[in-house]
């Protein structure tokens, strides 16, 4: 039966393009479900935009020394392009700088402040005075209550995803100025959370009934247990939405606040423009409303949106949560601000058209029960051993052989045998099987499902093999090409939510424009047949192409450039030393040498005990190093000795001096020495 949905993608903030973990986290597996439901013939309304406001967008814009609305307006802009050339069907993406929106906050907080919904409180909040700010969420940084991470945020934990106050963290200093904050008392209106308490509890135990998945029913019920405070829903900064209240003069509305209501705004837009009602999809109880987010994203939408929705009174909750875990990049966590990341734009320009391939990646190794790695051998597999070797390849012959043998007319089958029957009935089973995995948000398994389709027709095809009864038995080719056809257009249709721009390929192949309509998905299992006989084909065009070892080497090199260009960046440079007089200077006798001997220390990892010729004599100085070098490495070696230290012992040996050395990049120990190799041994440095 068709029903209503509203399904929400978090609104992503606009302070950098969007990278596979929040594809893999959020918006493959919502384009999935929102595709599905579109196919089965439901009312969807599949809703997202840019979230705008917030401490990050501030940070990033007084870091490039630009306005906060150029970050939002350059990131909106690269976003919204790169959602589309990626095939995210969004019914509509708006943003939180919208007048809509806006307006639909504040109206939004009117409603709650004139039902007594929330606390007005005067409190003492971190303050830096150096930079004349209060200081709330990203702005301040400290050690979380709850876990011991030392890089908490004054609103949340990244770590433990636990929800903070400002106040609430150890040892907090500014993210502004690094000065440890002071107090300073300021008024702002708390949504009492523990209010909602006897609420929420039943909601989520009813929602747990639903099938909400573990770890998200785990995260809310921990919090709820743990007791749930006032959370203040404004703020004193000057990047957002004012507060429309008395003595809110200066303040806005704390970030996630408005962004949820970016949904509601968002539908708004999309119904004005469509001609819909958007209350239908938030405010009639039969509408499904569905958040896909990120597991960092859990307590704002199983907690305080819906505290607030069902303070204001007219709206209706959500039915489920799905969020996921985490994607890692290559063994690390992925990272904005590290660069540790794949650009879904860098993507669309490094692998045109082949936006299918990243989907299935993803999908098939989504995050969804625990966190994933993404890796490019991984991706590369996926590729070429399932989309190319199964689903492509028994695509390719289906296309091809109907071609070559009947000018791409379906044939007309004959008398099926049972291996006939049994694979039709197998194929009008998949969309059950698919529609069971994708309803239990479980996409990985649907997207197995799909490619197991695939696999199907490669083995009937491999064990009927036409291309050898072709020569002795024209009438069994006919209908095990038959048999075949109807896979490969099941295929078509069953792939759409996975694999949009494949779909819409094998479709233009196979010519069916029926294939193409909406709502055929059930089509497969009650159609008694898809493909009818007489029906021409178009020519083969290749789904998938292989993706070469070199490609993958450039990723993993880009990659390894930005893990080297970190390293650099984070290079801790020792301040200068304290100040020395020429004297000082002039005490140090250092010489040009070369090293004559060199062995290890026996028993040692770090020492090498050399023989150098200082030019004033040869000594032996016993140097650390090792473990960058062997001794034969250093023999005839060109160094720089200072030969006046005093001499001290080592493991029993006495070292007569020390020879000076650097470190590059990458932490390898490097010789000091003249660069010219005339320069003889002896020769003072001064
Ligand atoms: N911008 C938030 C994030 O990236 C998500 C906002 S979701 C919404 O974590 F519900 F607030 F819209
Ligand atoms: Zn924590």
């Amino acid at each position: 039966m068709s029903k209503r949905y509203t399904i929400t993608a978090a609104l992503p903030y606009t302070n950098g393009p969007i990278h596979i973990g929040h594809l893999a986290g959020v918006y493959v597996p919502a384009d999935i479900y929102s595709r599905y439901l579109r196919l089965t013939g439901n009312d969807v309304a599949f809703i997202c935009g840019s979230d705008e406001h917030g401490v990050p967008i501030t940070i990033k814009a007084k870091k490039e020394g630009v306005t906060p609305q150029d970050i939002v307006d350059k990131y909106h802009a690269i976003i919204k392009k790169s959602f589309e050339e990626f095939g995210i069907s969004f019914d509509n993406y708006s943003r939180t700088s919208a007048k809509i929106h806006h307006d639909t906050a504040q109206e939004f907080f009117k409603t709650l402040y004139n039902k007594n919904e929330f606390v007005e409180e005067v409190t003492e909040q971190l303050y830096d005075a150096e930079a004349n700010q209060f200081l709330a969420d990203r702005f301040v940084i400290g050690t979380c209550p709850k876990c011991g991470n030392e890089e908490a945020y004054g609103d949340q934990c990244e770590n433990c995803g636990s929800s903070l106050n400002a106040t609430d963290l150890i040892n907090p200093k500014s993210a502004i100025t690094g000065n440890v904050p002071t107090l300073k008392e300021t008024k702002h209106w708390f949504l009492p959370l523990n209010k909602h308490e006897d609420f929420l509890r039943e909601w989520i135990l009813k929602g747990h009934k639903k099938d909400w998945k573990p770890n998200v029913y785990g995260q809310v019920k921990s919090w709820i247990d743990d007791g749930l405070r006032p959370r203040a829903v404004t703020r004193d900064l000057d990047w957002g939405i004012p507060v429309p209240a008395e003595g809110g003069e200066g303040k806005v509305l704390y970030v996630w606040f408005d962004a949820p209501i970016g949904y509601i705004s968002s539908t708004k837009e999309w119904a004005a423009r469509e001609g819909k009602n958007w209350e239908d999809y938030w405010k009639d109880e039969n509408t499904k409303l569905v958040h896909f987010i990120g597991k960092d994203n859990i307590v704002f939408h199983c907690i305080i949106f819906p505290s607030m929705l069902k303070a204001e009174g007219s709206y209706i909750l959500p039915e489920n949560v799905p969020a996921n875990e985490f994607l890692n990049l290559e063994n690390n966590k992925l990272s904005t601000s590290k660069n540790w990341a794949v650009w879904l734009p860098d993507y669309l320009m490094d692998f045109p058209n082949q936006q299918d391939v990243l989907r299935y990646a993803l999908t098939a190794n989504a995050p969804e029960t625990k966190d994933n790695d993404f890796t490019w051998k991984d991706f590369q597999a996926r590729n070429n051993n399932e989309l190319v070797a199964i689903f492509g390849n028994f695509i390719n012959r289906v296309v091809v052989l109907t071609n070559k043998y009947y000018n791409g007319i379906v044939p007309t089958p004959s008398n099926y045998k049972p291996i006939d029957e049994e694979t039709l009935a197998t194929v009008k089973a998949y969309p059950a099987v698919i529609s069971s995995s994708i309803e239990r948000y479980r996409f990985r398994e649907a997207s197995q499902e799909l490619i197991n389709l695939a696999r199907l027709g490669n083995k009937y095809l491999a064990d009927e093999e036409p291309w050898k009864t072709i020569k002795t038995d024209e009438e069994r080719t006919k209908t095990v090409m038959f048999v075949a056809l109807q896979i490969a257009s099941a295929l078509a249709v069953l792939s759409e939510p996975f694999l949009p721009f494949t779909s819409h390929k094998l479709k233009a192949i196979l010519c069916h424009s029926e294939l193409d309509s909406e709502s055929n998905w059930e089509d497969i299992s009650t159609k008694e047949i898809l493909l009818l006989a007489e029906h021409k084909i178009g020519k083969g065009e290749l789904l998938f192409s292989k993706i070469e070892d070199s490609q993958i080497e450039a990723q993993l090199a880009k990659l390894e450039a930005s893990k080297k260009a970190n390293e650099v960046a984070n290079k801790v440079v020792e301040p200068q030393k304290e100040e020395i007089t020429f004297d000082d200077f002039t005490k140090l006798d250092i010489r040009v040498g070369t090293i004559l001997e060199a062995e290890k220390m026996p028993k040692t990892k770090k020492l090498l005990v050399l023989k150098v010729d200082t030019g004033i004599d040869t000594r032996t100085i016993v140097s650390g190093i090792a473990e960058s070098f062997k001794p034969e490495d250093v023999i005839g070696k060109r160094v720089t000795v200072l030969v006046n230290l005093a001499p001290r012992k080592l493991r029993g040996v006495e070292s007569q001096g020390m020879i000076l050395m650097t470190e590059d990049e990458a932490g390898n120990l490097v010789f000091v020495n003249p660069d010219k190799d005339e320069v003889s041994n002896g020769l003072t440095i001064s």
